[in-house]
């Protein structure tokens, strides 16, 4: 069984209700950050995790997803004619090699716990990434990549958390420390979106996990939770029954795509960080203000 984290799931289902009517016939995840989709910077930040095999969830209607990330000829064709090489290298930066991508169809939204069973088969015997692409980060270090090297120094299972806005926590996942130093702790329990005033701690799970495989036959009997969904949290506390969990309070910021505010704040976020349009957007931003 290899031990080195190479596969990721990507949860990208969801209807992105909170984003809509721009998600009507557009994968959310699919939407502009500044110049590319939300999911060409995670797909960029996984691979400087080293992750060399995504597995998309998909529902219907996302077919998008798979056309972003394979050959367009008419377009690599039409540029190539027109001799516009660096738009060309831009449209090309996230294409996988040949079979690094898969597919699989979550068939009834059922809940996270579920989306990621169904990638069960492609991920086999091996510790594995989540993400959820909705999580959208700035960091200096990828996320992702600290959360490996986490990984690599505590091993068993590693959940990216940070504080939650005052008053929020009851909308997240929420983990419980053993006790709190530095920034890898080792975890007592976990609770998806708890009623208010009973968060064991105001720290979130963030959107980045690395899962031992072990997962996969709990999530299978994984009994509806909170909101009346599969929930991956539930499934995670029985893990922790018999593997140890640790908490990552990642070094960055996190901008919560699924939401129009928070898609807005890294749409100007991500522009003022572009090495090329960063001070362009500067100029147009400050100009609206
Ligand atoms: C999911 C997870 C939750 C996590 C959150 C982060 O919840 O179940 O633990 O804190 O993502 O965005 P959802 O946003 O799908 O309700």
């Amino acid at each position: 069984m290899s031990t080195k984290v190479r596969k990721a799931v990507l949860p990208v289902a969801g209807l992105g209700t909170r984003v809509l009517p721009g998600a009507k016939t557009t994968p959310k995840n699919m939407l502009n950050v500044f110049d590319r989709p939300i999911l060409s910077y995670i797909v960029e930040e996984a691979r400087a995790a080293g992750v060399e095999h995504f597995v998309f969830v998909v529902g219907r209607g996302q077919g998008a997803i798979e056309d972003y990330f394979d050959a367009s000829p008419e377009i690599e064709g039409a540029l190539e004619a027109k001799g516009k090489a660096d738009i060309l290298a831009e449209v090309r930066r996230d294409l996988p090699q040949p079979g690094q991508m898969s597919f699989v169809r979550q068939m009834a939204p059922l809940g996270l716990g579920h989306a990621v069973w169904c990638a069960r088969d492609i991920i086999g015997d091996e510790p594995f990434a989540v993400i959820l692409p909705d999580m959208l980060m700035a960091a200096d270090t990828p996320t992702l990549a600290q959360a490996v090297a986490a990984y690599d120094q505590v091993g068993g299972n590693i959940i990216v958390v940070e504080p939650a806005p005052e008053g929020e926590a009851h909308k997240y996942g929420i983990v419980d420390l053993e006790s709190r130093k530095g920034r890898i702790n080792r975890m007592r329990g976990m609770v998806e979106k708890p009623a208010p005033g009973t968060e064991p701690s105001n720290l979130f799970i963030s959107g980045r996990y690395i899962l031992q495989p072990d997962i996969f036959p709990l999530l299978e009997k994984q009994g509806k939770g909170a909101g009346g969904e599969i929930q991956l949290t539930d499934a995670m506390a029985e893990l922790m029954k018999v593997q140890p969990f640790h908490a990552l309070e990642y070094e960055g910021v996190t901008y919560d795509c699924g939401d129009k505010i928070g898609l807005l704040r890294a749409n100007v976020a991500f522009a003022l960080r572009h090495p090329t349009f960063g001070g362009a957007a500067r100029e147009a931003i400050t100009g609206l203000l």
